[in-house]
Protein backbone atom coordinates (compact mmCIF):
# COMPACT_ATOMS: atom_id res chain seq x y z
CA UNK A 1 0.00 0.00 0.00
CA UNK A 2 1.22 3.57 -0.84
CA UNK A 3 2.65 5.56 2.99
CA UNK A 4 1.36 8.51 3.41
CA UNK A 5 4.54 10.21 2.63
CA UNK A 6 3.80 13.98 3.37
CA UNK A 7 5.12 14.16 7.05
CA UNK A 8 8.13 12.63 6.81
CA UNK A 9 8.93 14.45 3.57
CA UNK A 10 8.53 17.59 5.57
CA UNK A 11 10.38 16.98 8.36
CA UNK A 12 13.16 15.50 6.04
CA UNK A 13 12.99 18.70 3.73
CA UNK A 14 13.87 20.62 6.71
CA UNK A 15 16.19 18.57 8.22
CA UNK A 16 19.24 20.84 9.13
CA UNK A 17 21.38 17.47 10.86
CA UNK A 18 20.55 14.20 9.68
CA UNK A 19 21.49 11.13 10.80
CA UNK A 20 20.91 7.88 8.43
CA UNK A 21 20.95 4.75 10.71
CA UNK A 22 21.08 1.36 9.17
CA UNK A 23 20.92 -2.83 9.60
CA UNK A 24 20.81 -5.57 7.27
CA UNK A 25 17.83 -4.78 5.66
CA UNK A 26 19.27 -1.79 4.14
CA UNK A 27 20.89 -4.49 2.04
CA UNK A 28 18.09 -7.64 1.64
CA UNK A 29 16.88 -6.04 -1.81
CA UNK A 30 20.42 -5.87 -2.76
CA UNK A 31 20.26 -9.69 -2.33
CA UNK A 32 23.30 -9.78 0.11
CA UNK A 33 23.08 -12.74 1.99
CA UNK A 34 21.90 -11.75 5.95
CA UNK A 35 23.98 -12.61 8.58
CA UNK A 36 21.61 -16.05 9.13
CA UNK A 37 21.32 -17.17 5.45
CA UNK A 38 25.00 -17.03 4.73
CA UNK A 39 25.07 -20.43 6.70
CA UNK A 40 25.23 -22.74 3.72
CA UNK A 41 28.02 -25.16 2.42
CA UNK A 42 30.58 -26.34 5.25
CA UNK A 43 28.83 -23.95 7.75
CA UNK A 44 25.23 -24.65 7.70
CA UNK A 45 25.80 -26.52 10.74
CA UNK A 46 27.33 -23.82 12.47
CA UNK A 47 24.73 -21.64 14.46
CA UNK A 48 25.75 -17.89 13.36
CA UNK A 49 26.52 -17.17 17.63
CA UNK A 50 29.06 -19.97 17.45
CA UNK A 51 30.99 -19.08 14.18
CA UNK A 52 31.00 -14.89 14.79
CA UNK A 53 33.16 -15.06 17.66
CA UNK A 54 36.95 -14.71 18.53
CA UNK A 55 37.11 -18.29 19.74
CA UNK A 56 36.22 -19.50 16.82
CA UNK A 57 38.56 -17.63 14.87
CA UNK A 58 41.25 -18.80 17.53
CA UNK A 59 39.95 -23.16 17.13
CA UNK A 60 40.04 -22.98 13.24
CA UNK A 61 41.83 -20.01 11.70
CA UNK A 62 40.74 -21.59 8.70
CA UNK A 63 37.03 -22.36 8.82
CA UNK A 64 36.57 -18.61 9.61
CA UNK A 65 38.26 -16.48 7.44
CA UNK A 66 37.34 -19.17 4.96
CA UNK A 67 33.40 -17.89 5.30
CA UNK A 68 34.09 -14.29 5.74
CA UNK A 69 36.24 -14.32 2.43
CA UNK A 70 32.85 -16.39 0.97
CA UNK A 71 30.98 -13.29 2.46
CA UNK A 72 32.65 -10.81 1.51
CA UNK A 73 33.07 -12.31 -2.59
CA UNK A 74 29.26 -12.30 -2.43
CA UNK A 75 28.65 -8.26 -1.66
CA UNK A 76 31.80 -7.64 -4.43
CA UNK A 77 28.97 -9.38 -6.83
CA UNK A 78 25.93 -7.46 -5.43
CA UNK A 79 24.95 -3.77 -6.33
CA UNK A 80 23.63 -1.16 -4.25
CA UNK A 81 20.26 -0.82 -4.73
CA UNK A 82 17.78 2.21 -5.24
CA UNK A 83 17.44 3.17 -1.09
CA UNK A 84 21.48 3.06 -1.06
CA UNK A 85 21.55 5.81 -3.70
CA UNK A 86 18.63 7.66 -2.46
CA UNK A 87 20.47 7.79 1.11
CA UNK A 88 23.36 9.61 -0.97
CA UNK A 89 20.83 11.91 -2.60
CA UNK A 90 19.73 13.27 1.08
CA UNK A 91 23.40 13.69 1.80
CA UNK A 92 23.42 16.24 -1.37
CA UNK A 93 20.62 18.12 -0.18
CA UNK A 94 21.33 18.20 3.36
CA UNK A 95 24.94 18.44 3.41
CA UNK A 96 25.27 17.89 7.43
CA UNK A 97 24.32 14.45 6.75
CA UNK A 98 26.06 11.54 8.70
CA UNK A 99 25.28 7.57 7.75
CA UNK A 100 25.71 5.10 10.76
CA UNK A 101 25.46 1.66 9.79
CA UNK A 102 25.74 -1.82 11.31
CA UNK A 103 26.41 -3.65 8.51
CA UNK A 104 29.45 -4.86 7.25
CA UNK A 105 29.12 -4.64 3.37
CA UNK A 106 30.51 -1.62 1.34
CA UNK A 107 27.22 -0.89 -0.57
CA UNK A 108 26.74 2.64 0.93
CA UNK A 109 29.84 3.62 -0.18
CA UNK A 110 29.64 2.18 -3.86
CA UNK A 111 26.46 4.03 -4.06
CA UNK A 112 28.10 7.43 -3.36
CA UNK A 113 27.99 7.78 0.62
CA UNK A 114 31.78 8.35 1.61
CA UNK A 115 32.42 8.80 5.54
CA UNK A 116 29.77 5.83 6.38
CA UNK A 117 30.21 5.02 10.28
CA UNK A 118 30.44 1.29 10.71
CA UNK A 119 29.44 0.29 14.26
CA UNK A 120 30.31 -3.57 13.32
CA UNK A 121 33.19 -3.16 11.44
CA UNK A 122 33.47 -3.69 7.63
CA UNK A 123 34.02 -7.09 5.35
CA UNK A 124 36.40 -4.85 3.61
CA UNK A 125 38.97 -3.60 6.60
CA UNK A 126 40.53 -6.81 7.43
CA UNK A 127 43.22 -6.78 10.03
CA UNK A 128 46.10 -8.38 12.10
CA UNK A 129 44.75 -10.49 14.73
CA UNK A 130 47.21 -9.74 16.59
CA UNK A 131 49.24 -6.09 15.89
CA UNK A 132 45.58 -4.88 13.68
CA UNK A 133 47.66 -3.77 11.16
CA UNK A 134 45.42 -2.95 7.99
CA UNK A 135 45.68 -6.32 5.59
CA UNK A 136 45.78 -6.35 2.17
CA UNK A 137 42.63 -6.12 0.04
CA UNK A 138 40.53 -9.66 -1.18
CA UNK A 139 42.44 -12.62 -1.81
CA UNK A 140 41.44 -15.03 -3.94
CA UNK A 141 37.62 -15.61 -4.88
CA UNK A 142 36.84 -18.64 -2.20
CA UNK A 143 34.81 -21.39 -3.00
CA UNK A 144 31.47 -21.83 -1.09
CA UNK A 145 32.03 -24.02 1.91
CA UNK A 146 35.64 -24.22 1.83
CA UNK A 147 37.97 -23.69 4.53
CA UNK A 148 40.85 -21.06 3.72
CA UNK A 149 44.10 -20.31 5.39
CA UNK A 150 43.82 -16.73 6.53
CA UNK A 151 47.16 -14.86 5.27
CA UNK A 152 49.56 -13.94 7.63
CA UNK A 153 50.35 -10.22 8.85
CA UNK A 154 53.20 -8.30 7.31
CA UNK A 155 54.45 -7.21 10.06
CA UNK A 156 54.20 -9.93 13.01
CA UNK A 157 53.21 -13.11 11.20
CA UNK A 158 50.09 -13.73 12.94
CA UNK A 159 47.04 -14.54 11.14
CA UNK A 160 45.21 -12.00 9.42
CA UNK A 161 41.53 -11.56 10.83
CA UNK A 162 38.10 -10.23 9.30
CA UNK A 163 37.72 -6.42 10.48
CA UNK A 164 33.96 -6.90 11.59
CA UNK A 165 33.03 -6.83 15.49
CA UNK A 166 32.05 -10.48 16.76
CA UNK A 167 29.79 -11.39 19.05
CA UNK A 168 30.99 -10.54 22.65
CA UNK A 169 33.28 -7.58 21.37
CA UNK A 170 33.05 -4.24 21.97
CA UNK A 171 32.08 -1.90 19.04
CA UNK A 172 35.14 -0.22 17.86
CA UNK A 173 34.97 3.01 20.01
CA UNK A 174 35.71 5.66 17.46
CA UNK A 175 32.71 4.30 15.67
CA UNK A 176 30.68 3.99 18.06
CA UNK A 177 31.90 7.79 19.56
CA UNK A 178 30.74 9.33 16.19
CA UNK A 179 27.71 7.70 16.35
CA UNK A 180 26.11 8.87 19.31
CA UNK A 181 27.99 12.47 18.50
CA UNK A 182 25.97 12.65 15.61
CA UNK A 183 22.79 11.23 17.12
CA UNK A 184 23.05 13.60 19.97
CA UNK A 185 23.28 17.40 17.89
CA UNK A 186 21.02 15.88 15.02
CA UNK A 187 17.73 17.70 14.83
CA UNK A 188 16.47 14.71 12.23
CA UNK A 189 17.28 10.74 12.61
CA UNK A 190 16.45 8.44 9.92
CA UNK A 191 16.56 4.33 10.89
CA UNK A 192 16.05 1.89 8.14
CA UNK A 193 15.79 -1.57 8.20
CA UNK A 194 16.86 -2.72 11.56
CA UNK A 195 15.48 -4.64 14.13
CA UNK A 196 16.94 -2.30 16.94
CA UNK A 197 17.45 -5.36 19.12
CA UNK A 198 21.04 -5.25 18.93
CA UNK A 199 23.20 -3.21 21.73
CA UNK A 200 25.01 -0.76 21.87
CA UNK A 201 23.90 0.45 18.52
CA UNK A 202 20.00 0.16 18.97
CA UNK A 203 21.00 2.95 21.41
CA UNK A 204 21.50 5.85 18.79
CA UNK A 205 18.19 6.36 17.48
CA UNK A 206 17.15 6.46 21.16
CA UNK A 207 19.76 9.09 22.20
CA UNK A 208 18.24 11.28 18.94
CA UNK A 209 15.13 11.02 20.55
CA UNK A 210 15.98 12.03 23.93
CA UNK A 211 17.71 14.97 22.97
CA UNK A 212 14.34 15.83 20.91
CA UNK A 213 15.61 14.62 17.16
CA UNK A 214 12.86 13.50 15.10
CA UNK A 215 12.70 10.07 14.22
CA UNK A 216 11.42 8.45 11.32
CA UNK A 217 11.65 4.62 10.49
CA UNK A 218 11.26 2.78 7.23
CA UNK A 219 10.92 -0.97 8.11
CA UNK A 220 8.22 -3.39 7.58
CA UNK A 221 7.95 -4.94 10.22
CA UNK A 222 7.40 -3.19 13.80
CA UNK A 223 10.63 -2.85 15.99
CA UNK A 224 10.82 -1.95 19.32
CA UNK A 225 12.29 1.41 17.69
CA UNK A 226 8.38 1.98 16.98
CA UNK A 227 8.10 3.30 20.63
CA UNK A 228 10.85 6.19 19.25
CA UNK A 229 9.45 7.08 16.24
CA UNK A 230 7.44 10.30 15.30
CA UNK A 231 7.03 8.85 11.71
CA UNK A 232 6.73 4.70 10.97
CA UNK A 233 7.19 4.12 7.38
CA UNK A 234 5.99 0.43 6.96
CA UNK A 235 7.52 -0.97 3.20
CA UNK A 236 10.86 -1.91 2.12
CA UNK A 237 13.69 0.50 2.01
CA UNK A 238 14.93 0.32 -2.06
CA UNK A 239 10.60 1.47 -2.46
CA UNK A 240 10.34 3.87 0.13
CA UNK A 241 13.65 5.78 0.54
CA UNK A 242 13.38 6.99 -3.56
CA UNK A 243 9.72 8.00 -2.65
CA UNK A 244 10.71 9.85 0.33
CA UNK A 245 13.35 11.56 -1.31
CA UNK A 246 11.40 12.23 -4.28
CA UNK A 247 8.17 13.81 -1.89
CA UNK A 248 11.00 16.09 0.38
CA UNK A 249 12.88 17.60 -2.91
CA UNK A 250 10.86 16.84 -5.99
CA UNK A 251 11.20 14.59 -8.93
CA UNK A 252 14.88 16.67 -9.82
CA UNK A 253 16.17 14.63 -6.84
CA UNK A 254 17.91 12.28 -9.15
CA UNK A 255 16.49 9.18 -7.35
P1 LIG B 1 27.35 -9.56 23.25
O1 LIG B 1 26.10 -9.02 23.86
O2 LIG B 1 28.04 -10.70 23.91
O3 LIG B 1 28.43 -8.37 23.07
C1 LIG B 1 28.00 -7.05 23.01
C2 LIG B 1 29.27 -6.27 23.17
O4 LIG B 1 28.97 -4.94 22.87
C3 LIG B 1 29.78 -6.37 24.61
O5 LIG B 1 30.87 -7.26 24.62
C4 LIG B 1 30.16 -4.95 24.93
O6 LIG B 1 31.55 -4.78 24.72
C5 LIG B 1 29.42 -4.13 23.93
N1 LIG B 1 28.27 -3.50 24.57
C6 LIG B 1 27.10 -4.07 24.88
N2 LIG B 1 26.27 -3.14 25.42
C7 LIG B 1 26.95 -1.97 25.41
C8 LIG B 1 26.65 -0.65 25.83
N3 LIG B 1 25.45 -0.32 26.35
N4 LIG B 1 27.60 0.31 25.68
C9 LIG B 1 28.80 -0.01 25.14
N5 LIG B 1 29.16 -1.23 24.74
C10 LIG B 1 28.23 -2.19 24.89
O7 LIG B 1 27.07 -10.01 21.75
P2 LIG B 1 26.09 -9.32 20.69
O8 LIG B 1 25.55 -8.03 21.26
O9 LIG B 1 25.09 -10.29 20.21
O10 LIG B 1 27.12 -9.03 19.48
C11 LIG B 1 28.25 -8.25 19.80
C12 LIG B 1 28.44 -7.32 18.68
O11 LIG B 1 28.88 -8.07 17.51
C13 LIG B 1 27.14 -6.64 18.34
O12 LIG B 1 27.40 -5.32 17.98
C14 LIG B 1 26.68 -7.45 17.12
O13 LIG B 1 25.87 -6.70 16.29
C15 LIG B 1 28.02 -7.72 16.45
N6 LIG B 1 27.94 -8.83 15.50
C16 LIG B 1 28.32 -8.59 14.22
C17 LIG B 1 28.22 -9.61 13.31
C18 LIG B 1 28.60 -9.35 11.90
O14 LIG B 1 28.89 -10.28 11.15
N7 LIG B 1 28.58 -8.06 11.54
C19 LIG B 1 27.77 -10.87 13.70
C20 LIG B 1 27.37 -11.04 15.02
C21 LIG B 1 27.45 -10.01 15.93
N1 LIG C 1 13.60 -2.77 3.80
C1 LIG C 1 13.66 -2.33 5.09
N2 LIG C 1 13.77 -3.15 6.16
C2 LIG C 1 13.82 -4.47 5.92
C3 LIG C 1 13.76 -5.02 4.61
C4 LIG C 1 13.66 -4.10 3.53
N3 LIG C 1 13.60 -4.52 2.26
N4 LIG C 1 13.83 -6.37 4.70
C5 LIG C 1 13.94 -6.65 6.03
N5 LIG C 1 13.90 -5.52 6.76
C6 LIG C 1 13.99 -5.37 8.21
C7 LIG C 1 13.45 -6.54 9.01
O1 LIG C 1 12.07 -6.31 9.27
C8 LIG C 1 14.28 -6.43 10.29
O2 LIG C 1 13.64 -5.57 11.23
O3 LIG C 1 15.37 -5.32 8.51
C9 LIG C 1 15.58 -5.76 9.85
C10 LIG C 1 16.77 -6.71 9.86
O4 LIG C 1 17.01 -7.04 11.22
P1 LIG C 1 18.31 -7.93 11.60
O5 LIG C 1 18.40 -9.09 10.68
O6 LIG C 1 18.27 -8.14 13.08
O7 LIG C 1 19.53 -6.98 11.21
P2 LIG C 1 20.16 -5.84 12.09
O8 LIG C 1 19.11 -5.05 12.81
O9 LIG C 1 21.10 -5.13 11.20
O10 LIG C 1 21.01 -6.70 13.18
C11 LIG C 1 21.92 -5.96 14.05
O11 LIG C 1 23.09 -7.96 14.73
O12 LIG C 1 23.40 -9.91 13.49
C12 LIG C 1 24.06 -8.85 14.14
O13 LIG C 1 25.96 -7.55 13.70
C13 LIG C 1 24.79 -8.08 13.12
O14 LIG C 1 24.64 -5.78 12.44
C14 LIG C 1 23.88 -6.92 12.81
C15 LIG C 1 23.23 -6.68 14.14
Amino acid sequence: EREDLAPAAEVLAGARRLVVFTGAGMSAESGVPTFRDALTGLWERFDPRSLATPEAFRADPALVWGWYEWRRAAVARAEPNPGHRAVAAMAARVPDTVVVTQNVDDLHERAGSAGTVHLHGSLFAPRCSACAAPAPGPGAEPEEGRRLDPPRCGHCAAPVRPGVVWFGEALPEPALAAAVEAAYRCDVLLTVGTSGLVYPAAEIPQVAARRGGTVIQVNPEETPLDAVCAVNLHGPAARVLPALVRAAWGAAADV
